[in-house]
């Protein structure tokens, strides 16, 4: 097996390959003055496995043409099969028809992917893993929210509540608990359709004098933090910190949360930004080699 490294995530593909002891494939890639991607493969690629490891966070189309242009690349020198490791994989929130007239454009993705040649497809923390059922090709999900976890345990936040910003993601509250030894929960969120403003119905958590740790799937233009980081405020709790497997953060996300009152803001490098601390390449290492 050899190790293509996206044009997006460069830096995260070399080191999954480092840690797989495989080889790498560089890629060469521009962009033309009129805005179509151009990528070339430097190195041969005949009869292997090639992972190609490249996420899909904003610019999501440009980096998904450079996917779809890498798979093509590689089938056409002959490689046997191609894995698509898609650290952040774009549009998966759109997972269904909210509003009629609406497309599913996760599943559109998916049947693009499958057309350029892809035969399979690792990514992290979706936010339904049941979509991934419905792509064309196999397709999973691993979770950093145990990395996460273990970064603040070793920060000394052992014993820290867990919280969800909604029921749908408790899961993730429940396996970072599992790390951390303290409690967790979940707030009640809702997303206007139209609008796409967060609102929290009131609940109340057992969250006085604790230190609070929000995990969430992504982090992107920061309301659903600001909004809970404010009520466990109100509601006393000690310190509070946010963890996200994408730290997106558009605009002034970053600043909105600290504002907010959150102590630290910890992402991965499945989208590389100032609060990527935890890497995500020995979980995605441990899923091509076993
Ligand atoms: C969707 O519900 C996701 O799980 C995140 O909660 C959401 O994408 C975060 O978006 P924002 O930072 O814009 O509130």
């Amino acid at each position: 097996m050899k190790v293509i490294p996206g044009p997006a995530s460069k830096q995260l593909g070399e080191k999954i390959a480092e840690l797989s002891g495989l080889e790498t494939v560089p890629v060469a890639f521009k962009m033309f003055p009129d805005g179509e991607s151009y990528i070339r493969l430097e190195g041969e690629v005949k009869n292997e496995t090639v992972a190609i490891v490249q996420t899909t966070s904003p610019p999501q189309d440009t980096r998904l043409v450079q996917l779809t242009l890498m798979a093509d690349a590689a089938k056409r020198n002959g490689a046997k099969e191609v894995i698509a490791v898609v650290p952040y994989l774009a549009y998966a929130r759109q997972d269904m028809v909210f509003l009629q007239g609406e497309a599913v454009s996760v599943e559109t993705v998916a049947r693009m992917l499958k057309a350029a040649g892809i035969d399979s497809l690792t990514t992290v923390n979706v936010h339904k893993e049941k979509v991934l059922a419905k792509f064309p090709f196999p397709a999973k999900m691993v979770s950093a929210i145990p990395l996460l976890a273990e970064y603040f345990r070793q920060e000394g936040c052992g014993r820290a509540f867990a919280l969800a910003p909604d029921k749908g993601a408790l899961w993730l509250a429940q396996e970072a608990k599992e790390v951390l030894g303290g409690e967790c929960g979940c707030l009640e969120k809702r997303r206007d359709r139209y609008t796409g403003k967060v609102s929290v119905a009131e609940k109340k958590l057992e969250v006085k004098g604790k230190v609070v740790i929000i995990f969430d799937d992504i982090i992107s233009t920061g309301g659903t933090i600001v909004t809970a980081a404010r009520i466990l405020k109100e509601q006393g709790a000690e310190k509070v910190y946010a963890a996200c497997a994408h730290p997106l953060l558009i605009g002034d996300a970053e600043e909105r949360i600290l504002e907010a009152g959150v102590e630290e803001i910890v992402g991965t490098d499945s989208v590389p930004s100032r609060v990527s601390k935890v890497s995500l390449a020995p979980l995605l290492s441990r899923g091509l080699t076993g």
